[in-house]
């Protein structure tokens, strides 16, 4: 009798025991073949959109032990523009953006951060804008579990009406999942910082997140205050 209950027991940790793809980073359950297929589908494609062969001209706006930062505009060669199009379109994947247009196209800014093994693990897209409504912070008494995740899965921040003066918008910033809280945000963005804009640094105040994520509000606060 034991042996079957551990029959049964070993059977469903083997079922719902959950895997992490050290290459694309997707969490999937291997021993179910629907999971098995869906990991199949994607690793190769993510693979190869985050794949990074080198170009003969590359804007190279940073660099790092780890890896640099190319910022590709929208007059770029097309195998350029091509590769910053592919790796937003994994992001607004991630991101569960619908639409993968920019408000800006013409003068969206892509920042790409490649690591040393030559793959894309960063993007943001910065736009110029001129106004943004503060996120406002939730009173504390509304803190409760419920209400959080209802937060958070409709992403209905409270703004405030008051606009203020910004001049660089990030429309989507995203890191691989396996590169994570290494730090390659906070370069990305501090590159944003000096070179958006010719000549001069741009503060903090005026770079503004839209529609950020949770993970993106944890880290915006956190780079806001430091
Ligand atoms: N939870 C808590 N704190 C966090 C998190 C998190 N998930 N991510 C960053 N932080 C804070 C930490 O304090 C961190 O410092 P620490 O690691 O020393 O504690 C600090 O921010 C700096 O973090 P970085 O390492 O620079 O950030 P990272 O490279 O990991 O990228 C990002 C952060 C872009 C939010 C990443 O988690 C991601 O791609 N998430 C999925 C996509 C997403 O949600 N993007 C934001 C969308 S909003 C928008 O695009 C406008
Ligand atoms: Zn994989």
């Amino acid at each position: 009798k034991l042996d079957s209950d551990q029959l049964i027991i070993d059977a469903g940790q083997k079922q719902f025991g959950a895997t992490t793809c050290s290459s694309c980073g997707m969490v999937y359950s291997a021993d179910n073949p629907e999971d098995n297929f869906q990991h199949t589908q994607f690793h190769q494609r993510f693979l190869d959109s985050i794949k990074y062969v080198g170009w003969k001209k590359e804007r190279v706006v940073a660099e790092f032990w780890d890896g640099k930062i190319i910022l590709v505009l929208p007059d770029d060669p097309k195998y350029a523009v091509k590769k910053a199009e592919e790796v937003r379109r994994i992001a607004d994947n991630e991101l569960g953006f619908q639409q993968v247009t920019l408000s800006q196209p013409t003068q969206a800014k892509t920042f790409l951060f490649i690591n040393t093994d030559r793959l894309v693990v960063g993007c943001l897209v910065a736009e110029p804008i001129r106004r943004a409504y503060r996120v406002l912070e939730q009173p504390e008494q509304n803190k409760d579990m419920t209400k959080d995740d209802f937060m958070d899965r409709h992403r209905a921040w409270c703004c405030s009406t008051v606009p203020e003066q910004a001049l660089c918008g990030v429309s989507r910033i995203w890191v691989f999942s396996l590169a994570r809280r290494q730090t390659i945000a906070t370069r990305m963005l501090d590159t944003v910082r000096s070179t958006f804009m010719y000549g001069s640094y741009l503060t903090k105040e005026e770079i503004a997140f839209s529609d950020p994520t949770p993970d993106g509000k944890l880290f915006a606060t956190k780079y806001c205050n430091t």
